[in-house]
């Protein structure tokens, strides 16, 4: 009996300090995080598309968290600067990634503004990039013969449309590159060093 309360006791204890590391201290610390000043949070387009950023596993290939110059060189491969927590405010659930089979996209909006790329590349990578490995994602446009006039049409890079069709973007592609171009975390985080005086 006195060995089967010591194993209770031991396991609470086990709990009980694991919750507390991994848990309360970890939350206690980022509970007063602020927003970046210059964070912008995310329109409900940007939204929905980090929705499908999120279905479409993206985040199994990319990072968003550029780092420090001590551990990769990150800002000369023009992914920006090292993140900061306020940058994550608005991301929930955060999109850090472990994987850097493609870049890291943190910043991409900046690297690549352009939303004819952005639809065309997520049609077909390879019409862009020869020999990327990142898979197409066909299902979010549809082939067609003729476009609505409201609908975005693909300007493709010659010999990359279905022969004598059109392709267009469906709403998940739209709000996917809305929310693509939109991060941009280009503004500065730390305070501009205080001028020297002349010497
Ligand atoms: C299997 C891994 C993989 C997956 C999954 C993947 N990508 Fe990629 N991605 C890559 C690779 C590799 C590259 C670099 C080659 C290229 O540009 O196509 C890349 C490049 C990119 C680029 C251009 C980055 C730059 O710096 O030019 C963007 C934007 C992008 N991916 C977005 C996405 C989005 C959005 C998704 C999800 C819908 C996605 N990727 C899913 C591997 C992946």
């Amino acid at each position: 009996m006195d060995n089967e309360i010591k194993l209770a006791v031991g396991a609470m204890v086990s709990l009980g300090v694991a919750t507390a590391a991994l848990v309360v201290l970890p939350y206690i610390e980022v509970r007063d995080v602020k927003p970046a000043e210059g964070l912008k949070p995310y329109t409900s387009a940007q939204l929905r598309g980090r929705g499908v950023y999120v279905a479409n596993g993206c985040v199994y290939c990319h990072t968003q968290q550029p780092r420090d110059k001590r551990f990769a060189p990150d800002a000369e491969r023009g992914w920006g600067r090292v993140s900061v927590p306020g940058d994550y405010v608005y991301d929930r659930p955060h999109l850090l990634g472990s994987m850097r089979t493609g870049p890291d996209l943190f910043n991409i909006g900046v690297r690549q503004p352009s939303q004819d790329w952005h639809l065309g590349h997520l049609y077909q990578p390879r019409a862009y990039v020869p020999g990327s490995i990142m898979p197409a994602y066909p299902y979010l446009f549809e082939v067609k013969e003729k476009a609505e006039p409201d609908e975005v049409v693909l300007k493709l890079p010659p010999g990359h449309s279905p022969p004598g069709k059109i392709v267009v973007a469906r709403p998940e592609a739209l709000d996917l590159v809305k929310y693509l171009q939109g991060l941009d975390r280009s503004y500065p985080v730390l305070p501009p060093e205080p001028a020297r005086p002349a010497p």
